[in-house]
């Protein structure tokens, strides 16, 4: 019904032999809408049909599921507020190819560009417009085009290893694995890495200081 209706007032244009150029429009411009992937209606209960399964559901007890807060994706769009508007993927998921894909994290094939990984993220955590606190990214050490916030977090977890002293050391030994061997010491000895991970010291999501007795335009910092 949906193609015989705009076919057959095309075929009445043709018979007129003058198309309506407005009427073309509009039927055009509700192609595109369907053609376009809106958020679901189901949110998470349509994604958890397929991908079930205890890690695609942990992610709904970690702090992005706390109840309380109604800033975390759970609490706006569930899986789709990371993933990406899901009505097309849901609809022709079935045996999976020729689908538009979601936003997929990491490095694997087919995983989405680096800045759409980190935007991803930053949409909520960028600045204080979301009403959730800034976590500087942005120019920080790690701000590289290969490293994405997935790098060192985990957000399929209940609880994000990396945020835990204890857990730190290996997601920062999967780059830097040399210092695993050869830390500089600190006072005298080498850090005690299980006990105080690598963030106590190296707060990865702080900017660098800016360099001093730079001249920056007009003012030189003294
Ligand atoms: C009808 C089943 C079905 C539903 C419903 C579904 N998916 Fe998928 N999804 C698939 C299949 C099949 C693949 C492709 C797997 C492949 O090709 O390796 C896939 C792939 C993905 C991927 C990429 C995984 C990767 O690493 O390659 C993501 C992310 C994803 N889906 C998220 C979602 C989200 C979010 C929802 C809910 C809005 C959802 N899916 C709903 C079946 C489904
Ligand atoms: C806070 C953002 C966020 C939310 C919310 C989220 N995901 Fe993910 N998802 C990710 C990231 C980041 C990865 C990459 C792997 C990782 O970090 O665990 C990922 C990986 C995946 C994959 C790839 C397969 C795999 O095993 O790694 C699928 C499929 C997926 N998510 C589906 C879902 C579904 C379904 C939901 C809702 C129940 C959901 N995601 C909620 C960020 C999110
Ligand atoms: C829809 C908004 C939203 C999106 C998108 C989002 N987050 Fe969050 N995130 C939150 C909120 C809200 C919290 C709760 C803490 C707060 O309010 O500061 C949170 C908390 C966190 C925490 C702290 C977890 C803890 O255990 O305390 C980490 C780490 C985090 N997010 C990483 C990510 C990453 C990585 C992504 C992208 C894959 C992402 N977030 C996407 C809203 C979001
Ligand atoms: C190089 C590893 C690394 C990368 C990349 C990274 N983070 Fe983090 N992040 C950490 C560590 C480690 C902590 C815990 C800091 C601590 O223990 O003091 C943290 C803490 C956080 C927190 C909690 C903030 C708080 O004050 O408690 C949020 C939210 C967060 N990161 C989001 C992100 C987002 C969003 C990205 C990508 C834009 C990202 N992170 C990239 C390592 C990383
Ligand atoms: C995905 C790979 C990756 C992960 C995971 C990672 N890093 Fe890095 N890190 C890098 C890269 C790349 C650089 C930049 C090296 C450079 O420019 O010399 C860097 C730089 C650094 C530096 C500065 C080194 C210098 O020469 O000044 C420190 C400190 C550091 N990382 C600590 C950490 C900590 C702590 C973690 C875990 C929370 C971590 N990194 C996780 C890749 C990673
Ligand atoms: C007790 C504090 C402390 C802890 C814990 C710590 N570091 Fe360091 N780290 C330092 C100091 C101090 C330096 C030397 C900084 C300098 O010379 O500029 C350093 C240097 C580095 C560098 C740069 C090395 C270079 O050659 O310039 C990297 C990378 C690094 N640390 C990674 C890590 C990782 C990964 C962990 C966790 C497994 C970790 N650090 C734990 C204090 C610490």
């Amino acid at each position: 019904m949906f193609r015989f209706k705009p076919l057959c007032l095309l075929f009445i244009c043709f018979l007129a032999n003058q198309p309506d150029p407005l009427m073309a429009e509009s039927w055009f411009n509700e192609l595109l809408v369907k053609r376009a992937p809106a958020y679901t209606q189901e949110g998470a209960e349509a994604c958890l049909a397929c991908h079930a399964g205890e890690k695609m559901r942990a992610v709904g007890r970690s702090a992005h599921g706390d109840p309380d807060n109604p800033l975390t994706p759970f609490a706006l769009h569930e899986c789709e507020s990371c993933h990406g508007r899901g009505s097309i993927h849901i609809s022709r998921a079935h045996g999976g190819k020729g689908y538009p894909p979601l936003t997929i994290f990491g490095y694997t094939r087919g995983a989405a560009p680096r800045d759409e990984q980190v935007e991803a993220c930053l949409d909520c955590h960028a600045d204080e417009s979301s009403g959730i606190d800034a976590v500087p990214f942005e120019g920080t050490l790690h701000d590289k085009w290969i490293i994405n916030c997935s790098s060192c977090h985990r957000v399929h977890a209940e609880n994000d290893p990396v945020m835990t002293r204890r857990n730190q050391a290996e997601i920062c030994f999967a780059c830097h694995s040399s210092k695993k061997e050869e830390h500089p010491k600190v006072g005298k000895r080498v850090p005690d890495f299980d006990r105080m991970g690598c963030a106590g010291c190296h707060r990865v999501h702080r900017l660098p200081k800016p360099e001093k007795n730079v001249v920056q335009g007009q003012d030189a910092t003294p």
